[in-house]
């Protein structure tokens, strides 16, 4: 189980999957520094789950797109000896093809998914491996795992968080600190109406309760996966996967080129 005495920060906690973990990190004991922009929505969680769980919660507003204000929860990061645990789950993205969106968005998109969720993962990778303990939480995508489903921006942004967190748990994983990418499939959140889409055109076999993906986020980290994959029946697949990835890995730095290119 997760720590019940360590303060958990989320970012996106303000709705959707963020929210959830608020919510069930509060259950499970943990105190509670949650971040996004509306802080008249924050502030109104924070009264609700400290009256409801008895824990305390600090409402830390910040546009993580803006440097001065990821720079202040960066230093929280950093500074606060009580933290535990980091869930970086506040995140966007467009739906449909890459290029029916404008490339502006592209860059504040990176400046979320990418920049502050690497900034704040680093932050707390130091602190906590000073300290011998603690874990992050990225929330990635399945999209990572099939960016030829997806908007192709999106996709690579969360392939990133993916590659990001197994590279560091490899990094640092002895140092007691974990490290999980967790990877939803469609989710109910406010995701789609924020990228201007109807969550109602989805099957509805498809799309999981924000609730239920976080329960199951948090019963793969208590079981110490680095990827979590809710909607994945078969733990083998998830498996057979990363071993036909590192089946690769003898080949993939030789002096020549391979004979199937004319060299040998
Ligand atoms: N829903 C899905 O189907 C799905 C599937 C796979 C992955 N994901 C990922 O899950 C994560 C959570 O998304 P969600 O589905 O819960 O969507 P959501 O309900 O729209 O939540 C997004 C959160 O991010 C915060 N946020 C947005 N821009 C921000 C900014 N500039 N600075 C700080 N916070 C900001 C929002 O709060 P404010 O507006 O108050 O700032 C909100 O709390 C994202 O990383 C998303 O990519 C979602």
């Amino acid at each position: 189980m997760t720590s019940h005495t360590g303060t958990a920060l989320v970012t996106g906690a303000s709705s959707g999957i963020g929210a959830a973990y608020a919510d069930q990190l509060a259950a499970r004991g943990h105190g509670l520094i949650l971040v996004a922009r509306d802080a008249a929505r924050l502030r109104a969680a924070a009264e609700r789950i400290g009256q409801e769980t008895g824990v305390a919660v600090e409402v830390l507003a910040a546009d993580l797109t803006r440097p001065a204000d990821l720079a202040t929860v960066r230093d929280r990061v950093a500074t606060d000896a009580r933290l535990a645990l980091l869930v970086n789950s506040a995140g966007l993205g467009p739906l449909g093809p890459s290029l029916d969106s404008p490339a502006e968005l592209y860059d504040g998109m990176l400046d979320l998914n990418v920049r502050a969720l690497q900034t704040l993962t680093f932050a707390a990778a130091r602190a906590f491996a000073d300290r011998g303990r603690g874990a992050i939480v990225n929330v990635s995508s399945v999209v990572a795992l099939i960016p030829e489903r997806f908007n192709a921006g999106y996709a690579a942004q969360k392939a990133f968080v993916l590659a990001l967190t197994q590279g560091l748990a490899a990094e640092i994983g002895d140092k007691g600190v974990r490290l999980q990418a967790v990877l939803p499939g469609v989710t109910r959140t406010e995701f789609f109406d924020r990228a201007g889409a109807d969550i109602g055109q989805i099957p509805a076999e498809m799309i999981m309760e924000a609730r239920d993906l976080v329960a199951a986020a948090l019963a793969g980290l208590d079981a110490g996966e680095t990827v979590t994959i809710p909607s994945l029946p078969e733990a083998d697949d998830w498996q057979a996967f990363e071993a036909a990835r590192f089946h690769l890995g003898p080949n993939l730095s030789r002096r020549v080129p391979a004979a199937r290119y004319g060299f040998g």
